[in-house]
């Protein structure tokens, strides 16, 4: 099961456990999109749960009546506009059921949890080398949570409860529900549709990982033997770039002639992550890049599957969650 299976990692990650014929149940608000729209190829073979994580009774019964084996929670209000529109749903959301749900999961079956926390927990770090070891020092309500999560989640694996907490980079690349709120992503649709780059700064370093390699991890995670992974933490990216280097990528792949203005910024913070770690224990080497991502995402531009982006919420979160706030 597959909470936030609908989300923009989700959606894609049920795609290739369906095409691999696994059983896949989502559990989801559908926020972002209709599951038929999203799941327009493998509807047929989904189980589609449209349900909030805080009705902890149907999550209890979606457990039992389909006796799940694995959970891979990535439902949450999941960046830091989107949570302090409402700090209080956030929390309620990111937070205060988290207990329940693992609790639940382990009374009835569950043998796997797989948690996708954030590399945000670590706030900025003067180390090149962040490493799993280091002290979290989330800078934002919604990182402060994941890390909050992660303590529960190792307060309750054994030898029958795997539980696993994956830290990723921020990711690219082009998903059936995109969101162009994450920097490579929002950078290459400025590109092609506006015909200009902002850059605040430049120098400042991202963690990235491409959404393909993001999805073949959770694949595996279900897979791996439990000994490597109980109670583990992994961070899971690739390229750690600078701003303006993305953005000379993005001038690589998209072939227009547009500007790319750099202005001063007072935000200088950088991040960067190791995934020495998930290299050296479970064999795990992204193989797609920063590049290969613009790449689709271009291509789906060029091609008109995505068409006039900015004038629809769909695309970024906190849009759609405004919109909420508008018809309360
Ligand atoms: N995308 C990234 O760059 C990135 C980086 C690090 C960590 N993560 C984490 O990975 C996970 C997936 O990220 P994403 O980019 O796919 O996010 P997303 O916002 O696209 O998807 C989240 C999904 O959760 C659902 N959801 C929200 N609240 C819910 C609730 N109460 N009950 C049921 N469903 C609910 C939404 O409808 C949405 O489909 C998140 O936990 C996120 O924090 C993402």
């Amino acid at each position: 099961m597959i909470t936030g299976g609908a989300g923009y990692v989700g959606t894609m990650l049920a795609h290739k456990l369906a095409k691999k014929s696994k059983k896949v149940i989502i559990f989801d608000t559908f926020w972002y999109g209709d599951p038929k729209i999203l799941f327009k190829d493998c509807f047929a073979d989904l189980i589609i749960e449209k349900a909030d994580i805080r009705d902890l009774e149907r999550f209890k019964k979606v457990i039992i009546d389909n006796k799940v084996d694995a959970i891979i929670h990535l439902a949450c209000v999941s960046n830091d506009p989107s949570f302090e529109l409402d700090p209080k749903l956030g929390k309620s959301i990111n937070f205060d059921c988290f207990e329940s749900l693992v609790k639940i999961s382990k009374d009835n079956g569950v043998k796997r949890f797989i948690y996708a926390s954030s590399s945000s927990v670590y706030g900025v770090k003067e180390e090149e080398q962040v490493t799993e070891n280091l002290s979290l020092e989330p800078l934002t309500d919604y990182s402060k949570y994941k890390a909050l999560c992660e303590d529960i989640l190792l307060k309750y694996n054994d030898k029958n409860f795997v539980g696993m907490i994956v830290r990723p980079a921020t990711i690219c690349g082009y998903s059936n529900r995109l969101r162009l709120d994450l920097s490579v992503n929002i950078l290459t649709a400025h590109a092609y549709f506006k015909n200009k780059i902002t850059i605040f700064g430049g120098e400042q370093f991202r963690p990235n990982l491409n959404i393909l390699d993001m999805v073949n991890f959770y694949f595996k995670s279900l897979e791996y033997d439990s000994y490597l992974i109980n109670g583990e933490v992994f961070n899971v990216g690739y390229e750690n770039l600078k701003i303006k280097d993305i953005a000379l990528l993005v001038k690589k792949v998209v072939k227009k002639n547009f500007q790319i203005e750099t202005t001063s910024s007072n935000d200088n913070r950088s991040y960067r992550i190791t995934s020495k770690k998930v290299e050296k224990i479970l064999n795990f080497r992204p193989k797609f890049t920063v590049e290969d991502a613009i790449q689709s995402l271009y291509q789906s531009f060029k091609n008109g599957i995505i068409i006039d982006p900015f004038n629809s919420k769909f695309f970024f979160n906190v849009e759609v969650m405004k919109n909420f706030h508008d018809k309360k």
